[in-house]
């Protein structure tokens, strides 16, 4: 049986909700799902003993470490630590680098979901324009180097764009990711454009309740665009799919199995 272990460092309500639907999807899977916490003053020397000690477990084919950490903890040095083999996450150099060289490595799961919905409604992306708004590691970054290696035309918008609308407004695919509730809307979409809403922003009403809303104004989007993803339910749900998928096909490298799974591409 393939196996993962999740690390959470702290007491982020929101990092515990997300390790928990993780494990929850392992279970639904077959896959065996090992959670380990720490304190939110735990020190590093602690985590990368932990770190080490799942690079070796022979029960363990992912490791995935809860993002982000607490401050102080420098997550630069905990990523390094893990055996790229083993990175589910896809956020090891050797990972990273593997990506922009286009070779086999394990993709980061978010970007690897919003490849598959954008091959769902657009199976030859070659040559269109791809704007990805936000330049995360966990997001932007690694969507870039997906769609560079899908031929599209990649643009990357960030902080310090000029004008981000109106390069925006040329995007044939138009992918947010930037954690600003509905900050993208008219004015920034191309009619008939394909729309990836990679924000989860949580919204406090004034009768003290809070619900989840996206980067993108869906309203908006839904009249001017050819195709939206919604906040819940769009690309959430695809992450913990391709978490899954990268468990899978760490666990075969590692037994020396064939792959059963065809590349992200
Ligand atoms: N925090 C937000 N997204 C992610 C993710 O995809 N992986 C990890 N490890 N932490 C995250």
């Amino acid at each position: 049986m393939p196996g993962l272990a999740t690390v959470l460092i702290g007491d982020d309500p929101a990092s515990r909700v997300y390790v928990r639907s993780k494990s929850r999807a392992c279970a639904a899977a077959g896959i065996a799902s090992f959670e380990f916490t720490k304190p939110p003053d735990a020190r590093l020397s602690d985590i990368l003993s932990l770190v080490e000690a799942l690079n070796r477990d022979e029960r363990v084919d992912g490791i995935l470490v809860q993002l982000p950490l607490p401050s102080g903890l420098d997550t630069r040095c905990v990523i390094a630590a893990l055996d790229p083999g083993k990175d589910v996450d896809g956020f090891h150099p050797v990972n990273i680098g593997r990506l922009w060289g286009g070779e086999t490595s394990l993709v980061p799961c978010t970007p690897q979901g919003c490849m598959i919905l954008l091959r769902h409604v657009l199976p030859d992306i070659a040559g269109a324009t791809a704007v990805v708004v936000g330049r995360s590691h966990i997001v932007g970054r690694p969507l870039a180097a997906l769609l560079v290696a899908a031929d599209c035309t990649v643009t990357l918008v960030h902080s310090k764009t000029r004008d981000p609308a109106a390069i925006c407004r040329h995007a044939d695919i138009l992918i947010a990711a930037i954690g600003r509730p509905q900050a993208i809307g008219d004015g920034w979409i191309k009619p008939g454009a394909i729309v990836i809403d990679v924000g989860i922003n949580r919204v406090a009403e004034p009768d003290g309740t809070a619900h989840l809303v996206g980067d993108v104004d869906f309203g908006a989007a839904s009249r001017i665009a050819a195709a939206v993803t919604p906040v819940p339910g769009g690309v959430g749900p695809m992450t913990i799919a391709c978490l899954l998928r990268n468990t899978v096909l760490a666990a075969c490298r590692r037994r020396g199995l064939p792959e059963p799974l065809a590349p992200i591409q």
